[in-house]
């Protein structure tokens, strides 16, 4: 049994989905800890109702806006909580450092379209949606990759595709790519890795 460590900013679907795999889809693993860089994310409700420790970190408030030391802060609290797998669903800010060497090939990402289209800096929450939209493609949807020292740049683990339809915002189309692809990859993708696959 892996120890899972998921790191989020925002509303926290992702570690919902993650939270709702335990016991069935993901069975190799358990989440042990949520590390959020933002005090008011929702996701760390979600973490409390479930019963899994949390704690926030920020670049800015407790790290003085030092890249370094917020990788080191976040990378010390993994390995304090005997992390094994770290998760970034929804994490929505980019570190290098101690942390992306101590956890190197066991860091996973989703990305909200089917890299390498949208993504890279700047590419985050409904900005890849914008631009599929304006691009004018008819099919984007989620990958989940491994973290490494290129934004989105890993090696891919799983993606699936989603329909752009007629009348489509950004808005609309971010719910149907969690709903159809995000929600349903993240735990398969995590369960793998877990496993040793
Ligand atoms: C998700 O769509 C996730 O793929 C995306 O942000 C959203 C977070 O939602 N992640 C990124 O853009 C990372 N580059 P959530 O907090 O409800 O899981």
């Amino acid at each position: 049994m892996k120890n899972i460590g998921v790191l989020i900013s925002g509303g926290g679907t992702n570690l919902q989905a993650l939270i709702d795999a335990q016991g069935n889809v993901l069975k190799s693993g358990r989440i042990v800890c949520v590390c959020s860089n933002n005090a008011d994310a929702y996701g760390l409700e979600r973490a409390k109702k479930a019963g899994i420790p949390t704690k926030v970190i920020r670049k800015k408030a407790d790290c003085g806006g030092d890249g370094d030391e917020f990788s080191r802060r976040i990378c010390e609290y993994m390995k304090e909580m005997q992390v094994d797998i770290i998760v970034l669903a929804g994490f929505m800010a980019i570190f290098g450092g101690e942390l992306l060497k101590e956890y190197a090939d066991r860091i996973i990402n989703i990305h909200p379209s089917l890299i390498p289209s949208f993504c890279g800096e700047g590419m985050y929450g409904l900005h890849p949606h914008e631009a599929a939209l304006k691009y004018g493609v008819k099919v984007t949807g989620a990958t989940v990759h491994l973290v490494n020292d290129v934004v989105d740049g890993g090696k891919i683990l799983m993606q699936k595709a989603v329909y752009i339809e007629d009348g489509d915002t950004p808005e609309i189309l971010q719910k149907r790519v969690m709903e159809q692809a995000e929600w349903k990859i993240l735990p398969q993708a995590v369960e793998m890795i877990c496993k040793g696959e």
